[in-house]
């Protein structure tokens, strides 16, 4: 080990899944990621089961993304953790023991914003082309649906987001109401891959600007379903393939207007995705194509980095320590957290 080797240990804790990341110089060594299957029975994430679980996960998700490192605790150079946004239950888990174990082996602990995480995760040292700086950053996940314009790791300035529910909250509660599993995006995703994208047209909202709407698509899907099943009660079953296409098309024909609008208004080329939603296999393909004609470069998370993650809170506790930044230790979750 050379006295410069910078290690990170990162927690992530804010929703439902536990994850411990360990890198070495900003190159993974381990991410471990659990996540909690209790929530499937309830069709969507229980808070309190959430931070419950957490409590029982941390430690040994911790032990192990520490022997799958191959290092031992006192090598490390510090520890960061999600501060928020989040689930104040589910946060505070990964805060304190972050705090308590960064406290007993006297090294910085360093707090994370979560959405930033989401985009700054493409600098984790994998050999492959990073972001160059100005580029949009477009985090799409079960709670967030965000246009950032990014300056710098740090510098990160909101061009619009959603004013309802988020793209993966559609996709969730769209396939909540077709019967399908929880979460219902990457269900979605599979069965969209045998169906028509063209058999079923949904209305596209019209929200001004850079903001977007998500929760008038999952209406008009509802009452399309529930009219349909009046009609016919295999409706769902036998058109599921169809259905799944249509909605998914729908869902990423409304982001791609808006990410147009904007890279275009702010004159970037460069567009940088994040979170859950950037691992649906059709974006990607609409995605790479795109690019192509608009000759703009895309970068896409690979799948163990786009949904929830401790190595992408790693990787923001790196270039933090990097820059000597330090959390005090009375700070607390902040569930509302913004840039
Ligand atoms: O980033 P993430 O793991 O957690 C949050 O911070 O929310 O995102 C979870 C979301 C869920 O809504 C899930 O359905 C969605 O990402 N998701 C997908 C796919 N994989 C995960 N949505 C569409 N297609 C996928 N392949
Ligand atoms: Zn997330």
């Amino acid at each position: 080990m050379s006295s410069k080797d910078i290690y990170i240990l990162g927690i992530e804790s804010s929703c439902d899944d536990t994850s411990a990341a360990v890198l070495k110089n900003g190159k993974v060594l381990s991410n471990i990621i659990v996540d909690q299957v209790i929530h499937k029975n309830y069709g969507g994430v229980v808070p309190e089961l959430a931070s419950r679980a957490h409590l029982s996960n941390i430690i040994p998700v911790v032990e192990s993304a520490i022997k799958k490192a191959n290092i031992s605790l006192n090598q490390l150079s510090a520890i960061s953790f999600t501060l928020g946004p989040g689930l104040m239950g589910s946060l505070i888990v990964g805060t304190e023991f972050s705090k308590a174990l960064g406290l007993s082996l006297k090294i910085p602990v360093i707090e994370v914003n979560h959405m930033q995480a989401h985009l700054l995760v493409h600098f984790i040292n994998n050999g492959k082309e990073k972001p160059t700086f100005p580029f949009l950053g477009v985090n799409i996940s079960g709670g967030h649906t965000q246009f950032i314009l990014v300056e710098d790791y740090f510098k990160m300035t909101i061009l619009g987001q959603s004013i309802d529910d988020a793209i993966g909250e559609a996709f969730d509660k769209c396939g909540k109401k077709l019967g399908l599993g929880y979460p219902a995006g990457p269900l979605i995703d599979n069965l969209a891959k045998k169906g028509d994208e063209k058999k079923f047209k949904f209305p596209l909202p019209k929200v001004e600007g850079g903001n977007i709407s998500y929760s008038g698509s999952k209406t008009a899907f509802i009452n399309f379903l529930n009219k349909n099943q009046v009609k016919n009660e295999k409706f769902i079953n036998e058109n599921i393939n169809d259905i799944c296409a249509s909605i998914q098309k729908n869902l990423i024909d409304n982001l791609m207007t808006k990410v147009e609008l904007l890279y275009v208004n702010n004159n970037l080329s460069s567009i940088v995705f994040g979170g859950g939603v950037s691992a649906n296999s059709y974006l990607k393909k609409r995605l790479i194509r795109y690019s192509k004609i608009n000759n703009l470069k895309i970068f896409i998370p690979e799948l163990q980095f786009s949904t929830d993650n401790a190595a992408m809170i790693a990787i923001v506790g790196y270039l933090k320590y990097k820059e000597s930044f330090k959390s005090n230790l009375k700070s607390t979750p902040s569930p509302r957290l913004t840039f």
